[in-house]
């Protein structure tokens, strides 16, 4: 274990901003019923390999190779559903892949991977349906058909016996071998689903929860203040021999932000950089070692320059903050690696964790995808903030 990684857990343990680590499997603690109809929020469950909820049933009972849903997402990529027959030999994947459809089946040792179709990360709701047609296996979106994949196998292969079981959020083996790994966390909603046309409910581990869907959507990440997403600052690695070093900039309306927006760790443990909303007082409160300095929150995105023995912060064009620090060289130890947290400080417990939206993260020019995290808190929303005008 590497020094920063023990650090990362030591402030796993002292921080309010970090919840537990999500269980990789069902903690087999019990499980309740759910129907498949409803809306099921398939976000908020990084790090966890599990399905949010299964359903199996025999295949005699199975009167429709047909399943349809509805699905709304801003996520790019992640896992939507699941299937298998044979006790997970035989299994159907659905994911998204830079917003676009991708199914990958395996079946006999066989592996195959499909993508295309219209992208459907654009927050809309979108009419979902699988078929299966003899060795066809096809999906139309709104209506339209999107993909087809033929897979042949000896007729012995095929099972009309036995047991399908289908999974959301989540694969229901151990180890699956997909063709081509996918990030399985997945921000987005399913509503209206017809699974096989079963009648039977979903069962959901006890551990497990269904969070809520928003009403209505809009881009960003959603902080309710009640945790943080924690990043390595070497992921994001500064131009070593240029002053300027590191570029941060966050979008979204300041003014609607309460609590800390961005912590960075110095490697002996004390917050190096702080940047607070204090939604009372409208104030943004700046913190550099030693240093602090205030700037009036308003409707404007926020940028940070972090160079060897400063930082730079700016709230809309006008308003600057310059602090110094001139001890140490801040751009060497960022791209050594220091604990870089969005919407809290690791290792302050008197820090407030962050309510508000985040519509963008950027770092060096690079959109911050949160589900990349090193850690992330369950009750941050990854790729959607609740729509508001
Ligand atoms: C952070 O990055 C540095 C440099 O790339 C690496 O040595 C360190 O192990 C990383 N820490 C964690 C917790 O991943
Ligand atoms: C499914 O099949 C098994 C074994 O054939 C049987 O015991 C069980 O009752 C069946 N379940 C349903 C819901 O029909
Ligand atoms: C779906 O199930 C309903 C009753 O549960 C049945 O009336 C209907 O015919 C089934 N549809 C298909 C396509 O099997
Ligand atoms: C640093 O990079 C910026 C843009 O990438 C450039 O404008 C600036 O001149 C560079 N500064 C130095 C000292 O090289
Ligand atoms: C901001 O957070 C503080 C600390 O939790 C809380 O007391 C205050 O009511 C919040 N203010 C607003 C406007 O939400």
């Amino acid at each position: 274990m590497g020094s920063l990684e023990a650090v990362l857990l030591l402030l796993c343990m002292s921080s309010p901003c970090l919840g537990q680590a999500a269980e990789g499997q069902g903690s087999g603690a019990g499980t309740r019923l759910i129907s498949g109809k409803g809306f099921i929020n398939l976000g908020h469950r990084w790090g966890s390999k599990s399905p949010l909820m299964h359903v199996s049933a025999n295949m005699s009972e199975v009167t429709s190779i047909k399943s349809s849903f509805e699905f709304r997402t801003l996520d790019p990529e992640g896992l939507v559903f699941y299937g298998d027959t044979n006790g997970g030999v035989d299994w159907f994947v659905l994911g998204l892949r830079g917003g676009v459809p991708e199914m990958q089946i395996g079946k006999a040792n066989i592996l195959t991977s499909v993508a295309g179709g219209p992208k459907l990360n654009d927050g809309k709701w979108h009419k979902v349906e699988l078929r299966s047609e003899g060795v066809f296996v096809g999906l139309e979106v709104d209506g339209t058909d999107a993909l087809v994949l033929g897979l042949h196998s000896n007729p012995e292969d095929c099972h009309m016996t036995g047991k399908i079981r289908l999974s959301l959020g989540g694969i229901l083996v151990r180890e699956l071998e997909l063709l081509n790994p996918l990030r399985t966390e997945m921000d987005g909603c399913v509503r209206a689903g017809n699974w096989l046309n079963l009648s039977s409910p979903w069962e959901m581990d006890l551990s497990e929860e269904l969070h809520p869907c928003f009403d209505e959507i809009q881009k960003g990440s959603y902080f309710p203040g009640t945790g943080m997403a924690l990043f390595n600052s070497s992921d994001f690695p500064a131009k070593q021999m240029n002053d300027s070093g590191v570029e941060v900039k966050i979008e979204g309306h300041s003014f609607k932000w309460n609590g800390t927006i961005l912590g960075l760790v110095a490697p002996h443990g004390k917050p190096l950089l702080t940047i607070t909303a204090e939604a009372q007082t409208g104030e943004l409160i700046v913190r550099f070692g030693t240093q602090t300095d205030t700037l009036k929150l308003g409707p404007h995105s926020l940028a940070l320059k972090l160079s060897r023995h400063a930082v730079q912060v700016e709230l809309g064009q006008q308003q600057l903050s310059k602090l110094e620090d001139v001890a140490h060289d801040w751009v060497n130890m960022w791209n050594k690696g220091m604990p870089l947290a969005f919407g809290g400080v690791p290792d302050d417990s008197n820090s407030q964790c962050l309510e508000g939206c985040l519509s963008l993260i950027q770092v060096q020019g690079q959109d911050v995808d949160l589900d990349l995290a090193l850690h992330m808190h369950n009750s941050i929303s990854s790729h959607s903030c609740p729509f508001s005008p």
